[in-house]
Protein backbone atom coordinates (compact mmCIF):
# COMPACT_ATOMS: atom_id res chain seq x y z
CA UNK A 1 0.00 0.00 0.00
CA UNK A 2 1.15 3.51 -0.78
CA UNK A 3 0.08 5.65 2.16
CA UNK A 4 -0.84 9.25 1.37
CA UNK A 5 -1.49 11.84 4.09
CA UNK A 6 -3.89 14.58 3.04
CA UNK A 7 -4.36 17.77 5.07
CA UNK A 8 -7.91 17.86 6.39
CA UNK A 9 -9.88 20.76 4.92
CA UNK A 10 -10.45 22.59 1.69
CA UNK A 11 -6.83 22.41 0.56
CA UNK A 12 -6.84 18.64 1.06
CA UNK A 13 -9.94 18.28 -1.08
CA UNK A 14 -8.37 20.26 -3.92
CA UNK A 15 -5.18 18.25 -3.63
CA UNK A 16 -7.13 14.99 -3.79
CA UNK A 17 -8.58 16.23 -7.10
CA UNK A 18 -5.03 16.59 -8.45
CA UNK A 19 -4.01 13.16 -7.17
CA UNK A 20 -7.08 11.59 -8.73
CA UNK A 21 -6.24 13.16 -12.10
CA UNK A 22 -2.68 11.95 -11.66
CA UNK A 23 -3.98 8.36 -11.76
CA UNK A 24 -4.41 7.86 -7.99
CA UNK A 25 -8.20 7.80 -7.52
CA UNK A 26 -10.01 6.52 -4.44
CA UNK A 27 -13.80 6.42 -4.98
CA UNK A 28 -14.51 5.67 -1.29
CA UNK A 29 -12.94 8.95 -0.25
CA UNK A 30 -15.28 10.92 -2.48
CA UNK A 31 -18.31 9.70 -0.51
CA UNK A 32 -17.30 12.05 2.32
CA UNK A 33 -18.41 11.40 5.90
CA UNK A 34 -16.31 11.25 9.02
CA UNK A 35 -14.08 8.32 8.24
CA UNK A 36 -10.39 9.10 8.26
CA UNK A 37 -8.91 6.26 6.20
CA UNK A 38 -9.87 5.29 2.65
CA UNK A 39 -8.43 2.54 0.49
CA UNK A 40 -8.32 1.62 -3.14
CA UNK A 41 -7.10 -2.00 -2.93
CA UNK A 42 -7.02 -2.42 -6.71
CA UNK A 43 -4.40 0.32 -6.97
CA UNK A 44 -2.73 -0.44 -3.62
CA UNK A 45 -3.55 3.02 -2.32
CA UNK A 46 -4.46 4.27 1.13
CA UNK A 47 -5.42 7.88 1.80
CA UNK A 48 -5.92 9.37 5.23
CA UNK A 49 -6.94 12.78 6.56
CA UNK A 50 -4.51 14.41 8.97
CA UNK A 51 -4.53 17.75 10.78
CA UNK A 52 -2.40 19.95 8.48
CA UNK A 53 0.13 20.58 11.27
CA UNK A 54 0.67 16.79 11.63
CA UNK A 55 1.29 15.79 8.00
CA UNK A 56 5.07 16.23 8.38
CA UNK A 57 5.10 14.01 11.47
CA UNK A 58 3.35 11.15 9.65
CA UNK A 59 5.66 11.44 6.66
CA UNK A 60 8.89 11.87 8.64
CA UNK A 61 8.15 8.75 10.68
CA UNK A 62 7.05 6.69 7.68
CA UNK A 63 3.41 6.26 8.70
CA UNK A 64 2.76 8.00 5.38
CA UNK A 65 4.95 7.57 2.29
CA UNK A 66 3.95 10.93 0.92
CA UNK A 67 1.86 13.86 2.08
CA UNK A 68 0.78 17.35 1.19
CA UNK A 69 1.59 20.15 3.58
CA UNK A 70 1.86 23.94 3.64
CA UNK A 71 5.33 25.45 3.41
CA UNK A 72 4.52 27.39 6.61
CA UNK A 73 4.33 24.11 8.50
CA UNK A 74 7.53 22.81 6.90
CA UNK A 75 9.36 25.99 7.89
CA UNK A 76 7.99 25.83 11.42
CA UNK A 77 8.55 22.17 12.26
CA UNK A 78 11.37 21.32 9.76
CA UNK A 79 10.59 17.57 9.46
CA UNK A 80 13.31 15.41 7.89
CA UNK A 81 11.50 14.67 4.61
CA UNK A 82 12.06 15.27 0.92
CA UNK A 83 10.19 18.25 -0.51
CA UNK A 84 9.32 17.12 -4.04
CA UNK A 85 6.99 19.68 -5.58
CA UNK A 86 5.39 23.08 -5.12
CA UNK A 87 1.73 22.49 -5.98
CA UNK A 88 1.08 26.22 -6.30
CA UNK A 89 -2.10 25.92 -4.22
CA UNK A 90 -2.91 27.78 -1.02
CA UNK A 91 -0.57 30.62 -1.95
CA UNK A 92 0.05 33.22 0.75
CA UNK A 93 2.91 35.01 2.50
CA UNK A 94 4.50 34.67 5.91
CA UNK A 95 4.89 38.27 6.97
CA UNK A 96 5.76 40.58 9.82
CA UNK A 97 2.94 43.06 10.44
CA UNK A 98 2.16 45.83 12.89
CA UNK A 99 -0.39 48.59 13.48
CA UNK A 100 -0.19 51.25 10.75
CA UNK A 101 2.45 53.87 11.53
CA UNK A 102 4.31 51.51 13.88
CA UNK A 103 7.81 52.51 14.98
CA UNK A 104 10.35 50.07 16.39
CA UNK A 105 10.47 50.53 20.16
CA UNK A 106 13.89 51.52 21.49
CA UNK A 107 15.23 50.41 24.84
CA UNK A 108 12.78 47.53 25.15
CA UNK A 109 12.63 43.99 23.82
CA UNK A 110 10.39 43.63 20.78
CA UNK A 111 7.35 41.50 21.64
CA UNK A 112 6.28 39.28 18.74
CA UNK A 113 2.99 37.37 18.73
CA UNK A 114 2.76 34.38 16.41
CA UNK A 115 1.49 30.88 15.73
CA UNK A 116 4.93 30.18 14.24
CA UNK A 117 7.54 30.68 17.00
CA UNK A 118 10.40 28.92 15.15
CA UNK A 119 9.90 30.96 11.99
CA UNK A 120 9.75 34.16 14.02
CA UNK A 121 12.83 33.22 16.06
CA UNK A 122 14.87 32.46 12.92
CA UNK A 123 13.75 35.63 11.19
CA UNK A 124 14.78 37.89 14.08
CA UNK A 125 17.98 35.91 14.75
CA UNK A 126 18.89 36.72 11.14
CA UNK A 127 18.48 40.37 12.04
CA UNK A 128 20.38 39.96 15.34
CA UNK A 129 17.37 41.33 17.14
CA UNK A 130 16.42 40.19 20.66
CA UNK A 131 12.75 39.39 20.88
CA UNK A 132 10.17 38.02 23.25
CA UNK A 133 7.99 35.50 21.43
CA UNK A 134 4.37 35.20 22.49
CA UNK A 135 3.00 31.93 21.15
CA UNK A 136 -0.71 32.21 20.34
CA UNK A 137 -3.08 29.83 18.58
CA UNK A 138 -5.05 32.13 16.31
CA UNK A 139 -6.54 35.57 15.70
CA UNK A 140 -2.94 36.81 15.97
CA UNK A 141 -3.92 40.25 14.65
CA UNK A 142 -5.57 40.97 17.97
CA UNK A 143 -2.31 40.87 19.94
CA UNK A 144 -0.82 44.26 18.95
CA UNK A 145 -4.25 45.90 19.09
CA UNK A 146 -4.63 44.87 22.73
CA UNK A 147 -1.03 45.75 23.67
CA UNK A 148 0.01 42.12 24.09
CA UNK A 149 2.71 42.41 21.42
CA UNK A 150 4.38 45.08 19.28
CA UNK A 151 4.27 43.11 16.04
CA UNK A 152 3.03 39.79 14.66
CA UNK A 153 4.49 37.14 12.39
CA UNK A 154 1.59 35.55 10.55
CA UNK A 155 0.15 34.38 7.29
CA UNK A 156 -1.28 37.01 4.95
CA UNK A 157 -3.44 35.82 2.12
CA UNK A 158 -5.70 38.56 0.77
CA UNK A 159 -4.52 41.11 3.36
CA UNK A 160 -8.12 41.71 4.37
CA UNK A 161 -7.68 40.73 8.03
CA UNK A 162 -4.77 43.16 8.37
CA UNK A 163 -6.63 45.99 6.62
CA UNK A 164 -9.81 45.58 8.62
CA UNK A 165 -7.83 45.68 11.84
CA UNK A 166 -5.61 48.66 11.00
CA UNK A 167 -2.42 46.66 10.53
CA UNK A 168 0.10 46.63 7.68
CA UNK A 169 2.89 44.40 6.42
CA UNK A 170 6.38 45.51 7.55
CA UNK A 171 8.35 42.74 5.87
CA UNK A 172 7.82 39.52 3.93
CA UNK A 173 9.44 36.50 5.54
CA UNK A 174 8.66 33.74 3.02
CA UNK A 175 6.25 32.81 0.22
CA UNK A 176 3.96 29.94 1.25
CA UNK A 177 2.11 27.28 -0.76
CA UNK A 178 1.26 23.58 -0.59
CA UNK A 179 4.14 21.14 -1.09
CA UNK A 180 4.34 17.43 -1.86
CA UNK A 181 6.67 15.74 0.62
CA UNK A 182 7.98 12.18 0.85
CA UNK A 183 9.48 9.93 3.49
CA UNK A 184 13.21 9.37 2.88
CA UNK A 185 13.03 5.54 3.03
CA UNK A 186 9.88 5.45 0.86
CA UNK A 187 11.80 7.31 -1.82
CA UNK A 188 14.10 4.28 -1.99
CA UNK A 189 11.52 1.50 -1.76
CA UNK A 190 8.55 3.07 -3.54
CA UNK A 191 10.54 5.03 -6.10
CA UNK A 192 8.49 4.06 -9.15
CA UNK A 193 5.09 4.89 -7.71
CA UNK A 194 6.24 8.11 -6.08
CA UNK A 195 7.85 9.21 -9.35
CA UNK A 196 4.62 8.37 -11.18
CA UNK A 197 2.62 10.41 -8.68
CA UNK A 198 5.11 13.29 -8.88
CA UNK A 199 5.01 13.37 -12.69
CA UNK A 200 1.20 13.23 -12.73
CA UNK A 201 1.07 16.22 -10.39
CA UNK A 202 3.81 18.13 -12.20
CA UNK A 203 1.93 17.84 -15.47
CA UNK A 204 -1.15 19.49 -13.94
CA UNK A 205 0.85 22.18 -12.16
CA UNK A 206 2.73 23.06 -15.36
CA UNK A 207 -0.50 23.11 -17.40
CA UNK A 208 -2.00 25.87 -15.22
C1 LIG B 1 -5.17 33.15 8.75
C2 LIG B 1 -4.07 34.07 9.19
C3 LIG B 1 -4.72 35.42 9.15
C4 LIG B 1 -5.70 35.29 7.99
C5 LIG B 1 -5.11 35.94 6.78
O1 LIG B 1 -5.97 32.88 9.84
O2 LIG B 1 -3.59 33.73 10.47
O3 LIG B 1 -5.40 35.69 10.34
O4 LIG B 1 -5.88 33.90 7.75
O5 LIG B 1 -5.99 35.91 5.67
P1 LIG B 1 -6.31 37.22 4.85
O6 LIG B 1 -5.02 37.91 4.53
O7 LIG B 1 -6.98 36.69 3.61
O8 LIG B 1 -7.22 38.08 5.64
P2 LIG B 1 -7.01 31.69 9.88
O9 LIG B 1 -8.22 32.03 9.10
O10 LIG B 1 -6.33 30.43 9.48
O11 LIG B 1 -7.43 31.61 11.40
P3 LIG B 1 -6.66 31.92 12.76
O12 LIG B 1 -6.77 33.38 12.99
O13 LIG B 1 -7.39 31.11 13.76
O14 LIG B 1 -5.23 31.49 12.59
Amino acid sequence: MLNIALPKGRLGERVYGLLKNAGFPCPDLEAGGRRLIFENPALGLRYFWVKPMDVGVYVERGAADVGIVGKDILLESTPQVYELLDLGLGKCTMAVAAPRGFRNPTGTTLRVATKFPEIAARYYAGQSRDIDIIHLNGAIELAPLMGLSHVIVDIVETGETLRENGLEVLDRVAPISARLIANTASMKFETTRIQELLQGLEKQVNAR
